[in-house]
C-alpha cells in the first residue's frame, strides 16, 4: 500500500514528493504504469486539481496523443502547434497560463479549468510528451511548483523512457 506523506503547504513539500514519486517508479519498467501512477500520485497531492496526465509524443502521426491521467475524458490528439500542450512540447520548455481565458489557443477539454501547467519530459534532448496539471481555479499554479515539478520530471523522464 502506498502512503501519501507529502503535504502541500509544508516546507519539505517537494523534497518528499520526489522521494514519493521515485519509490513509485523503483524497478518497474513499463511506462504505462509508471504514468498512470505518477499521474495519481499528482493528483492526489497537488491542491485543486480538475485533470492531471499526460500526452505522449507520437513519431508516426506528429501529434501529441492521451496517455495515462486522472480526470475526466479529454481530447485525445493535440497538434504541436496547438494549446498549452503544444506550446510546451514545441518551446521545449513548462508553460504556466494563471488564466486559460488570455491564452491564445488554449483547448477547453474541461469546461472547469481555468489554469494550467504544462511541463515537457525531456531526455537527451528528446521531448516524448508532457505533463498536463489543471486547476478549476485562477492562478493556481505558482513559481515554486514550476520550478519544482520541472525539475522532478526532468529526473523521473531520465529514468522513464
Ligand atoms: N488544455 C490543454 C489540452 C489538454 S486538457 O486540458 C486535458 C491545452 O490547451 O493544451
Amino acid at each position: 500500500m502506498w502512503i501519501i506523506e507529502a503535504k502541500y503547504g509544508e516546507k519539505d513539500f517537494y523534497l518528499k514528493l520526489e522521494k514519493e514519486i521515485f519509490s513509485l517508479i523503483d524497478g518497474e519498467k513499463n511506462l504505462f504504469a509508471n504514468l498512470a501512477n505518477i499521474s495519481s500520485w499528482i493528483y492526489h497531492t497537488l491542491p485543486n486539481l480538475n485533470w492531471c496526465g499526460f500526452y505522449l509524443w507520437d513519431k508516426t502521426d506528429q501529434e501529441l496523443v492521451l496517455g495515462p491521467f486522472q480526470g475526466k475524458p479529454a481530447c485525445i490528439r493535440i497538434k504541436p502547434h496547438r494549446g498549452v500542450c503544444g506550446a510546451a512540447y514545441t518551446q521545449r520548455k513548462t508553460v504556466k497560463v494563471s488564466d486559460v481565458n488570455e491564452f491564445p489557443g488554449h483547448i477547453a477539454c474541461d469546461s472547469s479549468t481555468e489554469s494550467e501547467l504544462v511541463i515537457p519530459l525531456i531526455k537527451n534532448s528528446i521531448v516524448y510528451g508532457v505533463l498536463d496539471l489543471d486547476s478549476p481555479l485562477k492562478r493556481n499554479f505558482t513559481e515554486i511548483d514550476e520550478i519544482q515539478l520541472t525539475s522532478i520530471m526532468n529526473v523521473v523522464s531520465d529514468k522513464i523512457f
